[in-house]
């Protein structure tokens, strides 16, 4: 087990973001946080990443308590979201640059060539982060949630902001990645085709709440209580994603 989190809660005052969260993602999956805007997604990856602390309950990473060992863990995972603030009068490889520092990588201009050619912008090299398109901008994120070879990653919706055929080339890094080096990774995402083709298992949120769980076709045979030999979670996504919070948990 790789990632464990047990009765996690996260309350904003009387506002409740996460609710009661518990999960597991093993050694080597593709788990996927899925669900309707303002679910709780982000605050898990960021709970799991010490950016905020949960107001009830643990998680687990590595086997290791996640409050006591945040330095030692945060060195064996990656993180990116389209939405990361880099410092943007630097350079990509300037960027790039502080955060292989962080991870004490080795021979980190060749490491980074390495990784901005695999994203296809080595010729965005040079160029101030602030002159990227949005999806420039994420494919130096993913460049940076690469350089120190994590065990584990963590994608707020990686491919947000990509055109077609950079979230497929992204898609195929990630399977990549878990085939040749076993890594694991738990993502959000809203694209369902793309969450169906990726994810071993999937995590779906409501309101705070688990409200199903399972491999995609686990999933889309308890929602939609057919015998399906398909997944289909746009149709799943649908059903659950349409109900109040009240009828939340009835799986
Ligand atoms: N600092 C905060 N104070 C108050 N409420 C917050 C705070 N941060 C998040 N929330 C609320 O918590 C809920 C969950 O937010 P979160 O960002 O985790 O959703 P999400 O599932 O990632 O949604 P999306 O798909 O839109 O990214 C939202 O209703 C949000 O408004
Ligand atoms: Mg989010």
């Amino acid at each position: 087990m790789l990632v464990r989190v047990e009765g996690l809660t996260k309350t904003y005052g009387k506002f409740t973001a996460v609710d009661d969260v518990s999960f597991v993602v093993n050694r080597g999956e593709i788990a996927g946080l899925v669900g309707p805007n303002g679910a709780g997604k982000t605050t898990i990856i960021h709970i799991l990443l010490g950016l905020i602390s949960p107001t009830a309950g643990r998680a687990e990473l590595f086997g290791r308590e996640l409050d006591s060992n945040r330095e030692a863990i945060l060195q064996r995972l990656n993180f990116t979201s389209p939405y990361m603030a880099f410092p943007v009068r630097l350079t990509v490889m300037e960027n790039l640059l502080v955060f292989a520092e962080i991870y004490k990588v080795g021979d980190p201009e060749r490491k980074i060539d390495e990784l901005l050619d695999r994203f296809d912008i080595a010729r965005l090299k040079n160029k101030p982060v602030s002159k990227l398109s949005s999806g420039e901008t994420t494919r130096v994120g993913l460049c940076k949630a690469f350089l120190n070879n994590p065990e584990l990653l963590l994608l707020d919706e990686p491919t947000a902001y990509l055109d077609h055929q950079a979230a497929l080339q992204v898609r195929e890094i990630l399977l990549d990645l878990q085939k040749s080096y076993g890594t694991t990774i738990l993502y959000t995402s809203h694209n369902m085709l793309e969450v169906q083709r990726m994810c071993d298992r999937i995590i779906f949120l409501s309101y705070g709440r688990v409200i199903a769980s399972g491999t995609p076709i686990e999933v889309t045979r308890s929602v939609l209580r057919e015998n399906r030999d398909k997944p289909a979670l746009d149709e799943v996504f649908l059903r659950l994603a349409s109900r109040r919070p009240d009828e939340a948990v009835s799986n």
